[in-house]
């Protein structure tokens, strides 16, 4: 089955010192969603953007705002990204008392709602949420940083997690982040994947690179 698939290049492995032309660039090249990774060095052992930086880059792209936040207590500043221009909200279960409240919160912001999966963590735990997000993002490397490899075994909860969705008969997007190249993108695609999150693979070789980068993953 063929299913229209997302790239979400990561700004995480952009010039930061060249934010804005760095999104303009990376839209330009065809990137569906740019995908924001922020960081608080407390849930993760990085730190990289806030609020004021989606804000920022808002007017330099009509392209949703995937959002990623790795931060904790996450539930405080949601209001802050909803209103800096974020168009999905993706949360971590481990990073709030009550993740089921959380992404109420996202909802009733009027943003799509993500929730995330780290490497270590069962699509069992989708059971109870599943019926109300729009998008479940499995991370195929611990998350951290850009760069890592890809662990082979987040295919089998991908796989997994393809057949919860169609169960649902709803839509809702099925994105991977963590160690995308055209390779492992093939074989997240083959196991179900719709949304491929890449920084590193998107980013590579600076401007004049970035079509091309993108057209590879898609398997063009
Ligand atoms: C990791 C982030 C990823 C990261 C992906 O914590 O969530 O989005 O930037 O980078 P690559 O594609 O380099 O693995
Ligand atoms: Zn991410």
């Amino acid at each position: 089955m063929t299913r229209p698939v997302r790239i979400a290049p990561s700004i995480l492995s952009a010039d930061f010192a060249r934010l804005g032309e760095e999104v303009r660039a990376i839209d330009a090249a065809g990137a569906d969603w740019i995908h924001i990774d922020v960081m608080d060095g407390h849930f993760v052992p990085n730190i990289s953007m806030g609020p004021a930086v989606v804000k920022a880059l808002r007017p330099h792209t009509a392209k949703p705002f995937d959002v990623h936040l790795m931060i904790s207590p996450v539930d405080a500043f949601l209001d802050a990204f909803a209103e800096a221009g974020a168009d999905t909200i993706t949360v971590h279960p481990e990073a709030g008392p009550h993740v089921h409240r959380t992404i109420q919160h996202v909802k009733s912001l009027g943003k799509r709602a993500g929730v995330v999966l780290n490497p270590a963590t069962p699509a069992k735990m989708l059971d109870y949420l599943i019926d109300m997000v729009d998008l479940v993002l499995v991370m195929s490397v611990n998350p951290g940083f850009g760069g890592q490899h890809f662990i082979d075994s987040q295919l089998r909860k991908i796989a997994a997690i393809r057949k919860m969705i169609d169960s649902t008969g709803r839509t809702i997007d099925l994105e991977v982040d963590g160690g995308i190249d055209p390779d492992t993108a093939r074989r997240a695609i083959e196991a179900g994947a719709d949304a491929l999150v890449a920084g590193t693979a998107t980013f590579r070789g600076g401007p004049d690179c970035y079509a091309a980068n993108i057209r590879a993953l898609r398997g063009d």
